[in-house]
């Protein structure tokens, strides 16, 4: 767990199609193996936040990162594909609407400073349970499941710079500069979890854990991509990276915390204590600039800056649930185990 060589990540293996879930998801696997009279049921039949629909949308938004092996490029605007998704959209932004209710005056500055404030004793938050107790075996579950997000660190959220002015888009530019690493490829917060992640003996390949995955996990980085492709969701996205980085120093603090604790090595600590400092900054220019600018020019805006923020912590929470009730049950928090595997 400490001297592994660094891994740069790379293009050379695109990952395989997963598991279906369920028969939605089989059916959008079908259809992106090019399969002839596949019938996609309806996503009403479905749980919205479940594993069926999450992973038939996770895999549909991939086509717009890095897409699967055996699935054409050109498929990415595949206009039969963009049905299907928009349908599941409409049942997981549905089902966001109806449990993340916004009122007409709700101020966005109140709902970021509802994120600040800490569960006096820690209780359900995943940052606090590693710190204190978290075992070897969990960190490296939770790095597993965060690879499906950190390996595209920041990339969701560059969708929305061409729909930002002025002082809101020189303020995400400047903070994605940073995620992006400044100009130096090894700083790429991607390539920085992926050396955390060959720290802690996880396979670092795009992809691998998606199997892994359970629909909570699935689903807060379905949120990202929906916001991030729609423009219509553009305060919702900002709203969401306001959320990340205003939570983000205190949580990183304590993994950064819990990784010196159990013995891992520099680059493991090195992503979250980067955060410490970085995203303590990048709060305050999301705060005033991001959130500000664009607020200036359209402050109807408002409302969905803030149910991007509660959307935002309302699947945090479910996955928290998720992950804490597996351990401290003793169970993985993983849906397979020893399919995740780890590198050797
Ligand atoms: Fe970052
Ligand atoms: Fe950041």
């Amino acid at each position: 767990m400490t001297t592994t060589t660094a891994r740069r990540l790379s293009r050379r293996t695109v990952p395989a199609l997963p598991e279906p879930r369920g028969p939605l998801s089989a059916a959008v696997m079908g259809l992106l193996r090019g399969e002839r009279d596949v019938d996609v049921p309806s996503p009403a039949a479905s749980e919205p936040y479940g594993d069926d629909l999450q992973l038939a949308l996770y895999v549909l938004y991939e086509l717009h990162y890095q897409g699967f092996d055996g699935v054409p490029d050109e498929r990415e605007w595949d206009s039969g594909l963009l049905a299907v998704r928009g349908a599941l959209e409409d049942r997981f932004l549905g089902a966001l609407r109806a449990d993340v209710p916004v009122g007409a005056g709700d101020s966005a500055w109140a709902a970021l400073d509802e994120l600040q404030v800490e569960p006096v004793d820690g209780t359900g938050s995943v940052s606090h349970f590693l710190r204190d107790e978290g075992t070897v075996a969990q960190l490296r579950e939770y790095a597993a499941l965060r690879s499906l997000y950190h390996l595209k660190e920041a990339d969701p959220h560059a969708w929305v710079i061409p729909r930002l002015y002025g002082r809101a888009k020189a303020a995400m530019v400047a903070v994605e500069f940073d995620e992006f690493g400044g100009g130096r490829a090894d700083e790429i917060h991607a390539q920085l979890f992926a050396d955390l992640m060959t720290d802690l003996g996880l396979e670092t390949a795009y992809g691998h854990y998606l199997d892994a995955a359970p629909a909570e996990m699935l689903a807060t980085v379905n949120l990202m991509s929906l916001f991030g492709l729609h423009r219509a969701l553009r305060a919702a996205l900002v709203g969401h990276f306001a959320s990340v980085e205003v939570t983000s120093s205190p949580g990183s603090r304590r993994l950064a915390e819990a990784l010196r604790r159990v013995g891992a090595g520099a680059a493991a600590v090195r992503f979250y204590a980067e955060h410490v400092e970085a995203d303590a900054v990048h709060e305050q220019v999301v705060r005033h600039d991001v959130i500000g600018g664009l607020l200036e020019e359209e402050p109807a805006l408002e409302a969905d800056v803030v149910f991007g923020i509660r959307a935002t912590g309302h699947l945090e929470d479910r996955l928290a649930d998720r992950l804490l009730a597996a351990w401290r049950d003793g169970r993985s928090a993983l849906r397979s185990p020893e399919r995740a595997g780890t590198a050797a």
